[in-house]
């Protein structure tokens, strides 16, 4: 681990995203873990992978991890893309060194602790949903889950059109389809499972959608938090001086954050700040091939 200046040891811990939606795990992971050192990136050049087979997502996410372990020195790696969680783990825990963690098994996990019904809703792009990833990480904990791909939201967050009558009729729309599935199957979903990077900025549209009583899971707060538990146990157990500055506090170092894409520097910055909910700085631009 990294010695900072208090002769503790402060992580690098990477965070990687298809785009900058992947902020939104950065956002919670921050929160927790104020005193840490990350380094993100978005491999904006070949976004959107939702769309994408789980050759191409396995590959780009495996030289994207690479980036980030070999060249960027992270110790930890956070895979905030659900599609890439769900589809590619295996290689990019193949591809690196370090412990990996994704989203899918927190937010099921989430989902499980939540659920009375044991019944949930799980959304997410086509490639994560067409994977069944996140209904075989619930049925392995006892809940029964109906998926739906909602293609339309990723575009409507990129587009700035959060609170917009247009994408509160869409996010309607496919609530009550993926609901009429769950209803017809004979299930009572009490759970909504955000398994998207974009989805947590909708989160006060589909509050106001869903039926009254449902809890909604946001797979980014899950994430960051199986994610601090792990750096916490990780660090306590290897440094000679534990690291501290997980929490915030006088003395400890603020966060330092450096953000990576493969394309489009300028709309990283200005769309960037949208997830993150703070200025996310000068974004270096990075070539990983096509
Ligand atoms: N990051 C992706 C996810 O969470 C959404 C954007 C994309 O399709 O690349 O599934």
């Amino acid at each position: 681990l990294e010695p900072d200046q208090s002769g503790g040891s402060r992580p690098v811990i990477g965070v990687f995203d298809s785009g900058f939606g992947g902020l939104t795990v950065l956002k919670a992971l921050l929160r927790r873990m104020p005193a840490a050192r990350f380094v993100f990136l978005g491999d904006t050049a070949r976004l959107p992978y939702g769309s994408k087979s789980r050759r191409t997502i396995a590959r780009y996410a495996a030289e994207s991890a690479q980036f980030l372990v070999n060249q960027q020195g992270a110790q930890f790696l956070v895979i905030a893309c659900n599609t890439a969680s769900a589809l590619a783990l295996d290689a990019i825990q193949e591809a690196v060194q370090v412990p990996v963690l994704g989203v899918i098994e927190p937010g099921a996990a989430a989902a499980a602790q939540n659920s009375a019904t044991r019944d949930v809703l799980v959304i997410a792009t086509e490639a994560t949903v067409a994977s069944h990833a996140y209904v075989a990480a619930c049925r392995a904990r006892g809940l029964r889950g109906v998926e739906k791909a909602c293609p339309l939201l990723v575009p409507l967050v990129e587009e700035g059109w959060i609170e917009h009558p247009v994408t509160a009729e869409v996010v309607r729309i496919y609530l009550s389809e993926v609901l009429d599935v769950a209803r017809a199957a004979g299930q009572s979903p009490d759970t909504l499972v955000l398994g998207c990077t974009h989805y947590p900025l909708l989160r006060a549209v589909f509050q106001r959608a869903v039926p009254e009583g449902m809890r909604i899971i946001d797979s980014a707060e899950a994430a960051a938090e199986a994610a601090a538990r792990l750096v916490a146990d990780q660090v306590s157990g290897q440094a000679a001086k534990p690291f501290d500055g997980l929490r915030a506090g006088s003395g400890a170092p603020g966060p330092e954050i450096r953000c990576f894409a493969t394309d489009s520097v300028e709309k990283f910055e200005r769309l960037g700040s949208r997830f993150l909910e703070l200025p996310v700085g000068m974004v270096e631009l990075v070539d990983l091939g096509g």
